[in-house]
């Protein structure tokens, strides 16, 4: 981007537990939602010599960090000025990774996507807007289970379940933008399945020394539902003595608890597609988001379809990329009259 008149798009997924930006030129990087300040500058200077942490660096270091993870439910958390500052760094830190300039008469235009979950559409408008003054020049927000949809072109007959770590959205694609009436939010993603299971270890296994950190490793590495395919063992303290736990009942129980509220959601918005269409959504049910990676999911919301005819479940081919990738493609699709419309 020296010294060009030329325009570069940008699609942005700012997600709970992970962002990712996907450029026009080819570049793409996902980050870990995480930002955090030292908290004792002395010894800041002395030992990190530097003034802010991003991503995985900043979850690496937080014992010396105040760490953020300033997107709660993919909306900026209100009232928090830090928070705010937060996503400033953030989307600053996506921006600078794919080498683009602060705003200036010798820089080419740069048009961002932003996804967002569906429910933070009215809301975080403004912080959105204040958090990309000085990045791009233009923003457009969309949904982002439509940038998913789009990114896979599935915009006809089709339903999305972009299921993350702060929230699982649904939407389902009837060939135009989505309305409210198309698309659900629910709590029930990753995050809730790490407090779960925090929780049972609690209970079952008081004496293991766990930090939610480790939880959500081993959920990353390990989670299903359904029947085991092998049983899930985990080395962790118990008064400072390295211990042996099976936590496969708690990882099943976990995970297995955000199956009612996603196939129940799943099944009302079904039901309420166009009779005549009701089949072809059935066949073409989307999951995206890190947490469709849990193993045996889509074998159990297809056995949940199965009570209104049976459905077909997939997985989109990259779950990581899938959202910004999406927000790309609309980026470089839009017309000048769409950017006009639809800017924030
Ligand atoms: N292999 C895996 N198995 C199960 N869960 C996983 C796996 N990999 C990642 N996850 C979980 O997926 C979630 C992150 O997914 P994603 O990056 O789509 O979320 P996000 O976009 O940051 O969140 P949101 O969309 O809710 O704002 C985390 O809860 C993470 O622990
Ligand atoms: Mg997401």
């Amino acid at each position: 981007m020296e010294e060009t008149n030329e325009t570069l798009c940008i699609g942005i997924d700012l997600g709970t537990s992970r962002s990712s930006i996907s450029a026009s030129d080819g570049e793409r990087h996902v980050v870990d939602s995480y930002v955090g300040w030292p908290l004792d500058d002395m010894v800041a200077r002395k030992l990190m010599k530097k003034a802010v942490f991003v991503g995985r660096e900043a979850l690496d270091n937080r014992s010396m960090l105040d760490l953020r993870r300033p997107l709660e439910r993919g909306v900026i958390k209100e009232g928090s000025a830090k928070d705010e500052e937060a996503v400033q760094e953030l989307l600053r830190h996506l921006i600078s990774l794919i080498g683009i300039k602060q705003k200036s008469k010798n820089r080419g235009k740069v048009r961002a996507v932003v996804g967002v979950p569906a429910e933070a559409f009215r809301v975080s408008r403004q912080r959105l807007r204040s958090a990309m003054d000085g990045i791009a020049d233009s923003v457009m927000l969309v949904s982002e289970p439509f940038a998913v949809a789009y990114g896979v072109e599935a915009l006809l007959h089709a339903m999305i379940i972009d299921i993350g770590a702060g929230t699982a959205d649904f939407c389902v694609m009837q060939g135009r933008y989505p309305t409210d009436a198309d698309q659900r939010t629910l709590p029930n993603a990753g995050d809730s399945i790490d407090e779960r299971l925090l929780k049972l270890m609690q209970e079952h296994h008081p004496e293991a020394q766990v930090s939610i950190y480790m939880i959500r490793d081993w959920k990353e590495k390990w989670s299903f539902v359904g029947e085991p395919k092998s049983r899930v063992t985990v080395t962790v303290p118990a008064k400072g003595k390295a211990t042996e736990f099976d936590i496969t009942n708690q990882m099943s129980a976990a995970c297995e608890s955000i199956l009612p509220p996603i196939s129940e959601t799943m099944i009302d918005l079904l039901c309420r597609v166009e009779p005549e269409y009701q089949e072809q959504v059935r066949q073409n049910i989307i999951l995206a988001g890190g947490s469709s990676l849990i193993s045996g999911l889509p074998e159990a919301l297809e056995k949940a379809c199965s009570e209104l005819g049976g459905g077909r479940v997939t997985v989109v081919k990259d779950p990581i990329f899938a959202g910004s990738d999406g927000g790309l493609a609309i980026a470089c699709d839009a017309t000048n009259a769409d950017w006009q419309r639809l800017s924030l």
